[in-house]
C-alpha cells in the first residue's frame, strides 16, 4: 500500500511538473507568435523607433513619442519627471498614452540607474551599495533587497532597472568599483543570480522590473582602472573570470545586457560583434535587448554597432536624430540588413511582452505608499549591518558598552546621508547633504547611547574628559569616471585627505580608546590609521540607514561582514599596469579576500 502511495505521489509531481513545463512553453510559444505577428506589421521607421531610448525631456517633445515610434524613456541624471512619486507616475502615465496612441499602440519600457535602491528618487530606501552587498556575502539578502528595489521603481513609474553592475573590478583606481559585488567571480556569479531573480521575481507582475547586466564586458579590468580605456587581460581570462557572472544572469532570465564604455584589446565593445552576438547571443542563448551606453551610437561606430548586434540605442544629448536618420540610411543601403533590424525589435517586443505591458502599461498607484516604508528600512538596515567588515578590535574597544559616559564622534561623514551613501544617491555624483528618509550614523549612535553623545564635526575640539572617540573618515561621492583616481594627481586618491587623517591621528594621539569607522566606494591605504585605532571598520557605503552601523557598534548584533576585495597594504601596491588585482601573488594585500572578524 506505502509503495503504492509513493508511486501516485511521485506521479502526480511528474505531472505537475510537466504541466507547468508545457505552461512556460506555451506562454512562450504565444508570446513568440504575437511578437511575429506585431513585426509583421511594422514599417522601418516604426521599427527604428522601437530600437530607440530617449530621455524624457531632452531633445524631445511628448508627441515626438508617438511620430517617432519611440521604444522606451530613461530618466537618469536631469530633471525630475514630477513633483512627489504620483507627479512622476503622472508624466511616465502621460507618455504611454502618447506611445499608446500611435498606429500600433506599442508600450514604452521606463528604465532607470536605480542601482542601489531606486536611488533617482528623494525618499526611496537606498541600500549599500554593491561592494557592501557583496560584503553580506548574502545571497537571499541581495535578492529581497533587488525585489524592494523593483516595487519602488515601479512606484516612480518605471518598469526596468539599469542594475546590477556585475562587473568584477581589478583596479581600485577605478571609478565604479563599488557599482561591483566583488573582485571574486565566484561570489558576483552567486549575487548576480539573486539580483536578477530580485528585480524580475515573475516578470509579468506590476511590482517587478527588467533587470539589466551590465556592462558588457570587461569595464572593471582596464589598464590602470581607467572608466571606459582598454582591457588587456587574455581572452581566456576574460572568459574564466568575467564571462561567468553573465552566463550565470542569462539563465536567470535576465531581460537587458548593457554594453560597456571599455575597448577590448583595443577594440570597441559596442562594436565587438565576436563578443556581443558570438559570444552573448549565439554561445550564451542570450535572447533579451542589448542596449548601448550613453550616446553609445555616435560614440562608438554608429551602424557597426547595430550589426555588432546591439538592439536599443541610448539616443541622448543629441543622438535621437543622428541615430534614426543613419539607421534608415543605413538600412536604405544595405550596409544595415533587414534581418538584423528585425532581430533587434523581436527582442525588444519579445521583452514588452514578458513583462505584460500589453495588458498592463501603466504603474500601479497602490506601490507608492511603499516607498521608503518601514519594513523597506528594516531590510536596507539589516544589510548595512551585515556589510560592515570588522578589520581591527583591541583593547576591548567593541562592542561599546552603551552606559558610557561620554563618547565623541568626529568627522562630517558621522552626520551627513549624503556622503554616506556615494554617487547615484538621488542625483549621479551623490550629494553632500542630507536627504529625505535617511539616517545619519550620529543619529544611530545617539539614539542607542544611554550616555553623552558629542559632535565634533571637523575634529578641532579637546575632550580630554570623555571615555571613547568614533572617528567618522572616508571619501566624497563620485560616480564614473568622476571618482578614477588615475595618476593620483586629481581629487580622488587611494589614501584619506590631510584632514581625515587628522582627524585620526589628533584623537590617537590623546590616548583615548579609538574606533574609526571607513565610508569608502573601495578599499583604500590606510595602514597608519588602522595602527593607530583601537578598532577600525570599513563600512562602504551604507545608504539611507545609518543606525544600522550603530547597532552593531554596540553590540546589538554581532559583526558578518566579509571583505568582498583583497585589502591593499601601501600605495605602492598600485603602481603595477593592471593595479592591485592580487592576482599578481607578488603583491601582498593587508588583508585577505574574505577576511572580517567579530565579536
Ligand atoms: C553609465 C551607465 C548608466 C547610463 C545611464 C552611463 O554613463 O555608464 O551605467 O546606466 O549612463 O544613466
Amino acid at each position: 500500500m506505502r509503495k503504492l502511495i509513493s508511486i501516485v505521489i511521485i506521479a502526480l509531481i511528474v505531472f505537475s511538473c510537466a504541466k507547468k513545463q508545457t505552461k512556460i512553453i506555451n506562454k512562450e510559444a504565444i508570446i513568440e507568435f504575437k511578437v511575429d505577428s506585431l513585426l509583421a506589421l511594422m514599417t522601418l521607421e516604426e521599427k527604428i523607433g522601437q530600437m530607440t531610448q530617449v530621455r524624457h525631456f531632452d531633445n524631445i517633445t511628448d508627441d515626438e513619442i508617438a511620430t517617432k515610434f519611440i521604444g522606451s524613456v530613461i530618466h537618469t541624471n536631469g530633471p525630475n519627471p514630477g513633483e512627489g512619486a504620483a507627479g512622476w507616475q503622472a508624466k511616465f502615465v502621460s507618455l504611454q498614452k502618447k506611445a499608446l496612441s500611435s498606429r500600433l499602440g506599442i508600450p514604452l519600457l521606463f528604465g532607470v540607474d536605480a542601482v542601489h535602491g531606486q536611488n533617482t528618487f528623494d525618499g526611496a530606501t537606498i541600500f549599500p551599495h554593491n561592494i557592501g552587498m557583496g560584503a553580506t556575502a548574502n545571497a537571499k539578502l541581495v535578492e529581497e533587497a533587488a525585489a524592494i528595489t523593483a516595487v519602488e521603481a515601479q512606484a516612480t513609474g518605471f518598469n526596468w532597472v539599469f542594475s546590477p553592475c556585475i562587473a568584477i573590478p581589478y583596479n581600485e583606481k577605478w571609478g565604479r568599483v563599488y557599482e561591483a559585488f566583488s573582485e571574486s567571480t565566484e561570489l558576483t556569479q552567486v549575487l548576480t543570480k539573486a539580483s536578477v531573480r530580485g528585480h524580475q521575481g515573475d516578470l509579468s507582475k506590476s511590482n517587478t522590473v527588467m533587470a539589466t547586466a551590465k556592462h558588457f564586458i570587461g569595464d572593471g579590468s582596464t589598464d590602470f582602472g581607467t572608466e571606459g580605456g582598454n582591457t588587456s587581460i587574455s581572452m581566456q581570462e576574460v572568459y574564466e573570470r568575467l564571462l561567468p557572472p553573465y552566463r550565470d544572469a542569462v539563465n536567470e532570465g535576465v531581460g537587458a545586457v548593457m554594453v560597456s564604455f571599455n575597448t577590448l584589446s583595443d577594440k570597441s565593445m559596442h562594436a565587438h560583434k565576436e563578443m556581443i552576438t558570438g559570444v552573448l547571443k549565439d554561445s550564451l542563448g542570450f535572447d533579451g535587448i542589448v542596449l548601448t551606453d550613453w550616446k553609445g551610437y555616435s560614440r562608438f561606430g554608429e551602424n557597426d554597432i547595430i550589426n555588432a548586434g546591439v538592439d536599443m540605442v541610448m539616443a541622448v544629448d543629441g543622438d535621437l536624430d543622428i541615430f534614426q536618420q543613419g539607421l534608415k540610411k543605413g538600412v536604405d543601403s544595405d550596409y544595415v540588413s533587414q534581418e538584423r533590424v528585425d532581430d533587434a525589435v523581436r527582442r525588444i517586443l519579445r521583452q514588452k511582452y514578458r513583462l505584460g505591458l500589453f495588458e498592463h502599461p501603466f504603474p500601479d498607484a497602490n506601490l507608492i505608499a511603499e516607498i521608503g516604508s518601514p519594513s523597506h528600512r528594516e531590510k536596507a538596515k539589516q544589510a548595512v549591518r551585515e556589510s560592515l567588515v570588522l578589520l581591527k578590535n583591541e583593547n576591548k574597544a567593541l562592542p561599546i558598552d552603551k552606559a558610557t559616559k561620554k563618547i565623541i564622534v568626529v568627522g562630517e561623514h558621522a552626520n551627513n546621508t549624503g556622503l554616506q551613501s556615494g554617487g547615484w544617491t538621488i542625483t549621479w555624483q551623490g550629494k553632500d547633504e542630507n536627504y529625505s528618509g535617511a539616517t545619519t550614523i550620529l543619529e544611530g549612535i545617539k539614539g542607542i547611547a544611554d550616555g553623552e553623545v558629542i559632535y565634533d564635526e571637523f575634529g578641532s575640539d579637546n575632550h580630554k574628559d570623555a571615555d571613547l572617540i568614533i572617528v567618522v573618515v572616508g571619501e566624497t561621492p563620485y560616480a564614473e569616471f568622476f571618482g578614477d583616481v588615475g595618476d593620483g594627481s586629481g581629487k580622488y586618491q587611494l589614501t584619506l585627505t590631510d584632514e581625515h587623517q587628522k582627524y585620526v591621528s589628533k584623537y590617537a594621539s590623546k590616548g583615548q580608546k579609538l574606533i574609526v569607522v571607513l565610508i569608502s566606494g573601495r578599499p583604500l591605504v590606510v595602514t597608519n590609521q588602522i595602527d593607530q585605532s583601537d578598532a577600525f571598520i570599513a563600512a562602504w557605503l551604507p545608504g539611507s540607514e545609518g543606525k544600522g552601523i550603530a547597532e552593531v557598534l554596540f553590540g546589538d548584533y554581532n559583526f558578518k561582514g566579509k571583505l568582498p576585495h583583497s585589502w591593499p597594504n601601501a600605495v605602492e601596491d598600485f603602481n603595477g599596469k593592471f593595479g592591485p588585482n592580487f592576482w599578481d601573488t607578488s603583491i601582498t594585500p593587508l588583508y585577505i579576500f574574505g577576511y572580517g572578524l567579530n565579536y
